[in-house]
C-alpha cells in the first residue's frame, strides 16, 4: 500500500473536483489516495479519496484575518493538511518552528499533518542537502507525539521544474529521514517523495527504498494524469 497525495495548490473549482471524484470512483486501488485542495473545496471527500487542506494557521482562533484554523479544517470534513510546503516557506516565510506549531495544531484537532521538508537549489549547490533535510525533520516534526503524521521530502529546486533528483539521491534523502524519525521515536512514519512526479516516473520512484508514496502537484489536477500515478503501483 502506497500513499498517493495530490496537491492542487491554487488551482481548480468545485466543478473540477467533482470531475476528479467521478474519475477516481471508477478505479480499484489498495493505495491511500488524498487530495489536498483549496479551502473552498474541503467538504468533497468520499470512501475512495480523503480530502486535505494545504496550510493551516499556527493559532487556535481569534484576530488573524484571512487565516483558517485546524478546527475549521476538521469541521469542514478534511482529514489531512499539508504544512511547511516549499511555497509557504518561500512566500509566507514559514520556518521550521512555525511549521511545527502548525503540525501541532493539526494533531490537536485530529488532522494528519503532511509535513514537508527539502532543500533549495542554493542549499543543494552548497552541499547542505542532508543537513537541511535532517534539521527540517528534527525542527518541524513534533517529537512528543505518537500520532499519525506523514513526512514529504520535496527538493524545492525540482518542484514544477520537470526535474527530479537521481534515484540514489532520493534513496539517500529518504534513508536519512527514516533514520532521523526513528531516532525521534517516530519509526514507521510514512515518507512521501514530491517534485515533478508524473505517470512515467511514479512507479520507479515508489520502488526506491523508504519511499512510501508520492505528493503530486501539476499531475494531480486532471484524472487522466493522476489516475495512472495511482494505478502504477497496484
Ligand atoms: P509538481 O508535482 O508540480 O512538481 O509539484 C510538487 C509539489 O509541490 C507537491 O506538493
Amino acid at each position: 500500500m502506497k500513499i498517493i497525495a495530490g496537491n492542487w495548490k491554487m488551482n481548480g473549482t468545485r466543478d473540477s473536483l467533482d470531475a476528479m471524484m467521478c474519475g477516481l470512483e471508477k478505479i480499484e486501488t489498495n493505495n491511500r489516495v488524498i487530495l489536498c485542495v483549496p479551502f473552498t473545496m474541503l467538504n468533497g471527500g468520499n470512501d475512495v479519496v480523503a480530502i486535505g487542506a494545504q496550510d493551516v494557521s499556527a493559532h487556535t482562533h481569534g484576530a488573524f484575518t484571512g487565516e483558517v484554523s485546524a478546527k475549521m479544517i476538521a469541521d469542514a470534513g478534511a482529514k489531512y493538511v499539508i504544512v511547511g510546503h516549499s511555497e509557504c516557506r518561500q512566500y509566507h516565510g514559514d520556518t521550521n518552528a512555525t511549521v511545527r506549531q502548525k503540525a501541532e495544531m493539526a494533531l490537536a484537532n485530529g488532522l494528519v499533518p503532511i509535513i514537508c521538508v527539502g532543500e533549495t537549489m542554493d542549499e543543494k549547490q552548497a552541499g547542505k542537502t542532508m543537513a537541511v533535510i535532517e534539521s527540517g525533520v528534527r525542527e518541524s516534526v513534533p517529537s512528543d507525539t505518537d500520532s499519525n503524521i506523514i513526512i514529504a521530502y520535496e527538493p524545492r529546486w525540482a518542484i514544477g521544474a520537470g526535474l527530479t533528483p537521481t534515484a540514489s539521491e532520493i534513496a539517500e534523502a529518504h534513508t536519512l529521514i527514516a533514520k532521523t524519525l526513528s531516532d525521534m521515536g517516530l519509526g514507521g512514519t510514512p515518507v512521501l517523495y514530491g517534485a515533478s512526479v508524473k505517470g512515467n516516473n511514479a512507479a520507479d520512484i515508489m520502488s526506491i527504498p523508504n519511499v512510501d508514496g508520492v505528493l503530486v502537484g501539476g499531475a494531480s489536477l486532471k484524472s487522466d494524469d493522476f489516475i495512472p500515478i495511482i494505478t502504477s503501483v497496484n
